[in-house]
């Protein structure tokens, strides 16, 4: 049976790996093949991960690049119109919710082939995020519908999808997590070399005596009042703790776009870094004494470490990083996220709890599943 699995973007390239590595225990009945749309492009985004990860080399890579959603997702199709037609996959499989996620979902069904969603039903009821649409679009196409907390089940029952192709598994981003933690253990604190606007003695830098801020979403980096208002609070924060930023290309390019880099460089504080690696970032985020963000991925790998997260939303898909986790929601208000900080920096913010299924061994039920359709 050969399963084209898809990766385009960062974060797809720590769900894939224990999947690839789960398929070797199939080598007689399951052929993967790793196809690379391309939707990430850079060192910093893409090949660091793969080979941390120990990722293997894409069989094929589209190399569609960035542009607009419609580009993007319209060059993904038709390159992957092209693959399906000389590969023939029997299954394609995607994991996430980005662009790539959805149009190779979509390519693929139209073939008739046998389509596989890895974190699958997750829904944020926003339709102002790109990724929310990308869910719904590739859950209601897609054959098998793997999940990772019981929200996902529920709002896919809620649509109507039968329980046939529904399989509540765990995480696969929790897999990976879990497998290199144990190995990051003797790292020291990868800062040194890292930091860009010069002011802040890194050194300074001690467990539990920092935060970490990842910061991208259109909602929060493409409107200059917003991203200013974050920025305002920020500069408040930093007077107390140092922050350690790696900047996501978008955030820097609208930065420099609404002349704000010289605010932001003046935080002394504010210790800004390009994109790092995966496990720089575990690292990183281990000892941290809280974290800011508005990536979905964190929100998870914050509950399974129990470190606090202060999700700069108004809404999660992941809701079960609330209920059991460490999670809060403090959208972009400054007041809302003072007086969160100010809980934290109290002794005063929950403890969390692991979510069920959350255990390492996600991607292994997931190919097991798989192989009884072999
Ligand atoms: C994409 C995903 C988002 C995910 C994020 C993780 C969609 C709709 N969005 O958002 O869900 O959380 O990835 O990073 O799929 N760029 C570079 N180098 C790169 C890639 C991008 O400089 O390697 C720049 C380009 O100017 C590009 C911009 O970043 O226009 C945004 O990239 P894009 O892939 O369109 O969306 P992300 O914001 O990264």
């Amino acid at each position: 049976m050969k399963i084209v699995n898809i990766v385009g973007a960062r974060p797809n390239f720590m769900k894939i790996a224990p999947l690839m590595r789960a398929y070797k225990q199939y080598n007689d009945s399951i052929n993967p093949v790793l196809v690379h749309t391309g939707q990430h492009y850079d060192e910093t985004m893409s090949k660091t991960f793969f080979e941390q990860l120990d990722i293997p080399r894409p069989d094929i890579n589209l190399g569609v690049g960035s542009g607009s959603h419609a580009e993007q997702t319209a060059k993904i199709m038709m390159s992957f119109e092209k693959l399906i037609k000389d590969e023939k996959p029997d299954i394609v499989l995607v994991v996430g919710d980005v662009n790539s996620t959805m149009a190779c979902t979509i390519t693929a069904a139209k073939f008739g082939i046998k389509t596989v969603h890895v974190e699958a039903g997750l829904r944020s009821f926003d339709m102002t995020m790109p990724e929310e649409i990308n869910r719904k679009v590739t859950d209601s196409i897609c054959d098998y519908l793997f999940t990772t907390e019981e929200s996902a089940n529920k709002n896919l029952r809620n649509e109507g999808v039968k329980e046939e192709r529904i399989f509540f598994v765990g995480n696969v981003m929790i897999d990976t997590l879990a497998y290199y933690l144990d190995k990051i253990k003797d790292m020291p604190l990868p800062f040194r070399g890292l930091t860009q606007n010069n002011s802040t003695d890194i050194d300074g830098i001690v467990e539990k005596n920092y935060a970490t801020l990842t910061m991208h979403r259109p909602s929060n980096v493409d409107d200059r009042s917003v991203l200013e208002g974050i920025f305002f609070t920020l500069e408040k924060i930093q007077k107390d703790i140092p922050i350690v930023f790696p900047m996501h290309p978008r955030t820097r390019k609208n930065i420099d776009h609404f002349g704000l880099s010289g605010k932001v460089s003046g935080m002394r504080n504010l210790i800004i870094t390009e994109p790092i690696g995966y496990f720089e970032f575990l690292r990183l985020n281990k000892t941290a004494k809280f974290i800011l963000t508005d990536s979905g991925g964190l929100q998870e790998e914050t509950t399974y470490l129990r470190i606090p997260c202060l999700t700069l939303r108004e809404n999660t898909e992941r809701p079960v990083t609330i209920d059991v986790g460490t999670n809060v929601l403090v959208g972009s208000d400054p007041d809302t996220i003072l007086d969160e900080y100010g809980k934290i920096m109290n002794g005063n913010f929950k403890k969390g709890r692991t979510p069920f299924l959350w255990d390492g061994h996600a991607a292994e039920r997931i190919v097991e599943q798989l192989a009884e359709l072999a």
